[in-house]
């Protein structure tokens, strides 16, 4: 039995695993049938339409299918929720699907226009700005939000810290400029061990739990978390469409969840002496990274959050072309998509996460993001600074320099 207010560390590692004791086990076994023997005709027909219009599973009662309900990702919910604090959580089988249901529900309520805040991730800029749920967009930034608000908004998004140059926004000043319109925060670079969007006012939080809240780069997945009636809506969303998180992957992932503040805390402390170290090097025109003086003017760090996070974004002083050579040279740090994980992670936004979005909201052509991992830091500034050797010297021949040894 958890004591009643037990600190976040503990609620990691002992939330969602009720009930387990009394079954003789220690971790949640993974539950892979994807169709359950029914109690009986009417039973059964009573359990589907409670399920399909998002309740919840009755105990007794057939689960009748793995798209209406899983008890694996019940429990990962359940985890996910204790953490962010939130009423409840619907898991996804990832971060765009579990988007895709907030953006049809918002449809489905007949307010579809939402107000976006830019920089945010190039797949949510992506699904907006085309239009695809059905959503039209106004793009704003936070002393805009008020201003665009119209009769048929059914929606705020914005991301902090945002992807990919962190910026961070004050979650509190967007809440109440948004009025009764519901606010989703992506919370996917902060995790709820940094920061919980709902205590700063926010109506839902999205996370791509692909990222940290997994942390090992081999589950995907999607969350949002918020009030009841959201939860009922975004269940039966989830349920008619099926986005439903696999059995598998809600195991992996709420695994993830039991050293998530491990984790956190030790990336962000690496992260923070890198970035800290990179200032000033010859090669950058700037080290974006929330926790280096003058990058949070507006003292947000120490309000909505605790920290900076483990995501730094590094400006190429000789531009694209440096910021190219920069990311194929990179030899312990894997030159990959995603972040969050247990290891370093190089990407280039302008190419490759930010392609999709409209070029004066690109990210710049000269910016590279840097996801810290659990890597030694002087391991991980022996590669990033062979790396910036490379960035710098224009007249590198890229035949000669690939393959070059790993620093390990
Ligand atoms: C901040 C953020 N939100 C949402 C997503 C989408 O999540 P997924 O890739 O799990 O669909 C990503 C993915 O990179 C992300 O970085």
């Amino acid at each position: 039995m958890m004591p009643t207010m037990p600190h976040l560390e503990t609620i990691a590692v002992h939330a969602g695993m009720d009930g387990l004791t009394e079954a003789g086990m220690h971790v949640p076994g993974i539950d892979l049938s994807t169709t359950n023997p029914l109690t009986g005709v009417e039973s059964g027909g009573d359990s589907y339409e409670n399920l399909a219009t998002g309740g919840t599973l009755v105990p007794g009662e057939s689960a009748v299918y793995q798209r209406l309900w899983q008890p694996g990702v019940a429990r990962f919910e359940t985890a996910l929720s204790a953490l962010e604090r939130a009423e409840g959580t619907v898991a996804f089988a990832t971060g765009m699907a579990a988007l895709a249901a907030v953006l049809i529900a918002t449809v489905a309520a007949g307010k579809p226009h939402v107000v976006a805040l830019r920089p945010i991730y190039g797949g949510t800029d992506h699904v907006l700005a085309t239009g695809l749920l059905g959503t039209s967009v106004t793009w704003v930034d936070a002393a805009g939000v008020g201003a665009a608000i119209r009769a048929d908004t059914g929606l705020v998004i914005l991301e902090t810290p945002a992807n990919p140059t962190l910026e961070l926004t004050d979650i509190r000043a967007v809440a109440d400029a948004a009025g009764d319109v519901p606010l989703l925060v992506d919370n996917t670079f902060a995790t709820p061990v940094l920061q919980r969007p709902l205590e700063s006012g926010a109506t839902l939080v999205l996370h791509s739990a692909t990222k940290f809240l997994g942390g090992h780069g081999d589950a995907m997945g999607g969350t949002v978390s918020g009030p009841a009636d959201w939860v009922v809506r975004l269940r039966q969303v989830r349920a008619l469409t099926g986005g439903i998180l696999h059995p598998f992957g809600a195991y992996l992932l709420h695994r993830g969840l039991r050293t998530l503040p491990v984790r956190v805390l030790a990336q962000q402390a690496t992260a923070a002496e890198i970035a800290g170290r990179l200032v000033g090097h010859p090669a950058l025109a700037r080290v974006y990274y929330p926790g280096l003086p003058g990058q949070d003017p507006q003292g947000l760090l120490n309000r909505q959050s605790t920290g900076a996070g483990s995501i730094i974004a590094l400006d190429l002083a000789d531009g694209f072309d440096a910021a190219v050579r920069f990311t194929e040279a990179c030899r312990l740090i894997t030159h990959a998509v995603s972040l969050g994980g247990v290891d370093s992670l190089v990407q280039h936004p302008a190419s490759l996460t930010h392609r999709p979005v409209e070029a004066g909201a690109r990210p710049a052509a000269a910016v590279v993001r840097l996801s810290i991992g659990l890597e030694h830091v002087d391991d991980l500034m022996a590669d990033i600074l062979a790396a910036l050797d490379v960035a710098g010297d224009v007249a590198f021949d890229r035949a000669v320099r690939i393959p070059h040894e790993a620093v390990v």
